[in-house]
Order: C-alpha cells, then structure tokens, then sequence
C-alpha cells in the first residue's frame, strides 16, 4: 500500500507540472484529492489493514496528501503569475487611441429661464420661499379667499387627492404659508409646480411651472406692484418693454388686474407673435384682499400688500419662441439642446 502511495504521489507530482492553466490544476487536484479522488480511494482501503500497520500508511498516507497539497498550491501561484503577465501584455492600452466623450447634459429652457427669473426678483430683494405640491384644500383655496362654489374647485379642473388633499392648482397658497411663518415686511417669489386636469395639447399641460410673488409691508400700494412688474418686464423681455394693468378678478386680490407687455418682438407695433395686438399675456398681479391677510393673521389696517402670478412655461415659451408646451416635458436632447 505504501509503495501505492508514493506511486500516487509520483504521477500527480508530474501531472502538475505539466499543468499549465488554472482550470487543468483544478482537474488534478479533483483527480487526487476529490471525494473520489484516487489518494481518497486508498485511504478507503485502510479498513483491512491490520492494527499495526494501520498508523504507518496513514502517517506516510497524510505525508503524500500534504506533499500533493504543497505542489498545488505553489503551482497554483506560478500559474497565476504567468496568466496575469499574459493578460497585462494582450490588453495593453494604446493611450492615443482617441476616448470616449462622456454624454454631457444641458440645463433645460425651462430651468434656464426659472433662474433667469429668481435672479431678476433676488436682485430687486426678493428671498425665494417654497410650499408643498400636495396641498391642503385650506391653503390652495379657502385661505385664498376662493369661495365655495369658485369653479376652479371643480373636480374636473382640480386634482383631489381626497376631500382635503389636492395637488395645487397654483402656486398662491404659498402666499398663505409666508404670511402665517413671517412678519412683515415680506418680500418672497415661490417658483415651482403645478397641476390641473387639463387635457395636454400645444398650449395645455397637466402639470406647468408658477413663479408666485408676495410683498407686504406698512404702505405698500398699487405704485409698488406697477414699478416692481415694470423692473420686472424691461430685465426679462428688454429694456424698451412697457407694461399695461388690464381689470380682472381674482379671489385674493382686489383690486385685480392682468398685466400685459408690449410684444418683444414688434416693439408694439403688431406683429404675428402678438395678433396684431402689440402687446402679450404676461402675468395676473393684484393688491393682497384684506381677507386673505386676515386669514393669515396680519391686520389689514396696519399693513397691505400686493401679489403677482406668472405662468413659468408660457414666458419660457414665448421667449424662446416655443410653440407647443409638450415639447418641455419629452426631454428630447434634440430639443434641449437648441437653447
Ligand atoms: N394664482 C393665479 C392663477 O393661477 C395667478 C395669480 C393672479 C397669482 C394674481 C397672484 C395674483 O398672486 O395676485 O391664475
């Protein structure tokens, strides 16, 4: 049996040798050393030896599988050796081969003009103030002042998340939100988004951008709102820009107006952007209803304020001369990348 043994021993000492890959190393070591390994079979075969020589082969037995142990092992780190100098010299790097330009992205319009925007208000000391996009019925339009049969409460025109919960129709309710954390003087512009159930088509998107504006303070008039829109339209359309108040109605202002600018693009002389008109849509703005400031805790006879709400998407769109709001919202590169 001993002479079996080293027999054994003698063949996979060749056999690993002449093993030149990982995977042929691995096939002897199963070969020998295996659950049926041939080394595991002459052990098996120890049972029928007498109680004398039983610990002489095993002892020489364990020699020959620790001395099999020893050669796999280091025959396994010299092959490794050699695979790893094999692979480094085949996939050299050729460092004038020209790279790969990383994909890079591009900020979109409406971003573009959302910071052209901040930056005009932050300039005139406005702070930049936010609201949730699930809003209480309460701030979006009870604390407004909207009464309860105002139709844009309607559940075809609002998103109810239920009787109390909707996604905002406007950003105004974070006017609410200021005036209930602040004193006055306030001074904030809340950009963000919007939801309506309105089918999408050129000019209508279920979900659009709002830059909400709130000044209140001792003495705050009319005055302010028109020179402070004024600054307004001459940064963002051009220095020539003139604006003109149009009556309207709004639940939380009053007096209310919509605020026109003269087109951009025909100085007023009417052209096809504007109809004909000379002048474009460009804003709702109002002095602050007493009710809503009441709602909120200030006094109305102490303090007044004015109030504007712009369409982020629409002047976007009108700037960069845009003419179907889907385009915003696909992030098609092709797209984003013109502006
Ligand atoms: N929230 C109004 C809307 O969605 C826009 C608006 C009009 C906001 C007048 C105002 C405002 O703050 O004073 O149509």
């Amino acid at each position: 049996m001993e002479a079996k043994l080293k027999e054994l021993q003698q063949l996979a000492q060749q056999e690993i040798r002449e093993a030149g890959a990982s995977e042929v190393l691995e096939k002897v070591r199963v070969k020998y050393l295996g659950k049926k390994g041939e080394l595991t079979e002459v052990l098996r075969g120890m049972g029928s030896l007498s109680a004398e020589e039983r610990p002489l082969i095993g002892k020489v037995a364990n020699e020959v599988r620790e001395s099999i142990e020893e050669m796999l092992a280091s025959a396994k780190n010299l092959i490794k050796e050699k695979e790893l100098l094999a692979r480094l010299s085949s996939e050299s790097l050729d460092v004038t081969m020209p790279g790969k330009a990383p994909a890079v992205g591009k900020r979109h319009p409406l971003i573009q003009g959302m910071d052209e925007l901040k930056e005009i208000f932050i300039g005139m000391g406005f702070r930049v103030a936010e609201g949730p996009e699930v809003e209480t019925v309460y701030y979006n339009f009870d604390a407004l002042n909207a009464p309860p049969n105002h139709p844009s409460r309607d559940m075809s025109d609002t998103f109810y998340i239920n009787d109390n919960l909707i996604l905002r129709t406007q950003t105004s309710p974070v006017q609410v939100r200021t005036m209930e954390k602040l004193k006055p003087p306030i001074r904030i512009i809340s950009p963000g988004r919007c939801f309506r159930n309105d089918t999408p088509d050129a000019t209508h998107s279920p979900m659009f951008h709002q830059l909400e504006g709130l000044v209140v303070d001792k003495g705050i008039t009319l005055a302010d709102l028109k020179g402070t829109l004024e600054v307004f339209a001459k940064h963002f359309l051009g220095e020539h820009t003139k604006i003109k108040f149009r009556p309207h109605n709004f639940p939380f202002t009053e007096p209310s107006a919509e605020v026109d600018a003269s087109c951009f693009k025909c100085q007023g002389e009417g052209c096809s952007f504007c109809k004909g008109s000379g002048w474009v849509e460009m804003l709702g703005a109002g002095m602050v209803h007493p009710n809503v400031l009441r709602n909120c805790g200030i006094d109305p006879e102490v303090y007044s304020g004015f109030a504007f709400g712009m369409g982020i998407d629409r002047l976007v769109m009108m700037k960069y001369e845009i003419d179907d709001i889907r385009l915003l919202f696909e992030n098609d590169m092709r797209f984003i990348n013109q502006f």
